[in-house]
């Protein structure tokens, strides 16, 4: 399973990209606008220090509108992703964008059957929201169950994408549910890493190496 960032804050984008296990990003209009930045000098940094898919949200309602913005994101970096949302005019630019071999990640997904018509549409990135499902009171990872089963079922070669998550757990289920890719703030990325009996262990294996004489071997390595 593939691992983005969701953020538009290059500082964290750097942060993350230096641990190696970054393979993309996606940003979304809440994202830009918290950079504080203007959107064409956010999308300049992060392309340029990311090498993998970015995802960028079309902003417009019709499908002239949406192709119009795609086409134009897709040709301002060969690794630009159209974010396009779960809508009639969105699937009708799907479509086209897709024809024209333009990269697209279908967003704001909360059915099964929302992600059906985005894969028949041709987009390359279902975008299933799963902690905004777990807040009311149905179950995430259930979605990215049954968009696995359907796309299997019927060969479609959208990836899934599991996004808006909060905890670990999200992260566990959207691996054991069959997602492709998943997306999540530097903190979560974070948070993956983290385990008590890790600093535990790590503190004692420490502190008893103050016992042992010094070394040659690691004097020569200090950094
Ligand atoms: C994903 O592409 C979205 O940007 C993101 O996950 C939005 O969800 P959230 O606001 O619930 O985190």
């Amino acid at each position: 399973m593939q691992l983005f960032i969701d953020t538009a804050d290059i500082v964290q984008i750097r942060e993350a990209y230096s641990w190696g296990i970054v393979d993309g990003v996606t940003t979304n209009p809440t994202h830009i606008a918290n950079s504080g930045k203007p959107f064409d000098d956010v999308l300049a940094e992060i392309f340029e220090l990311v090498d993998g898919p970015i995802s960028v949200e079309s902003v417009s309602t019709n499908a002239p509108g949406i192709i119009a913005e795609g086409r134009r994101i897709a040709a301002f970096h060969k690794n630009a992703v159209v974010k396009v949302p779960v809508m009639i005019e969105g699937l009708k630019a799907v479509k086209v964008l897709s024809s024209e071999g333009i990269k697209t990640n279908v967003t704001l997904c909360f059915s099964p059957v929302q992600a059906f018509l985005a894969a028949k549409a041709g987009a390359t990135y279902i975008s299933p929201f799963i902690h905004r499902l777990d807040m009311v009171g149905h179950e995430g990872a259930d979605l990215i169950r049954q968009i696995r089963a359907i796309y299997d079922n019927y060969g479609f070669e959208t990836k899934i994408l599991a996004a808006s998550i909060r905890n670990v757990k999200q992260v566990l289920d959207s691996l054991l549910a069959g997602a492709d890719v998943c997306t999540m703030p530097l903190e979560m990325l974070e948070a993956l890493y983290r385990h008590p009996l890790t600093d535990a262990g790590l503190q004692s294996f420490l502190t008893d190496w103050k016992r042992v004489p010094p070394s040659r071997l690691f004097e020569a390595a200090a950094v």
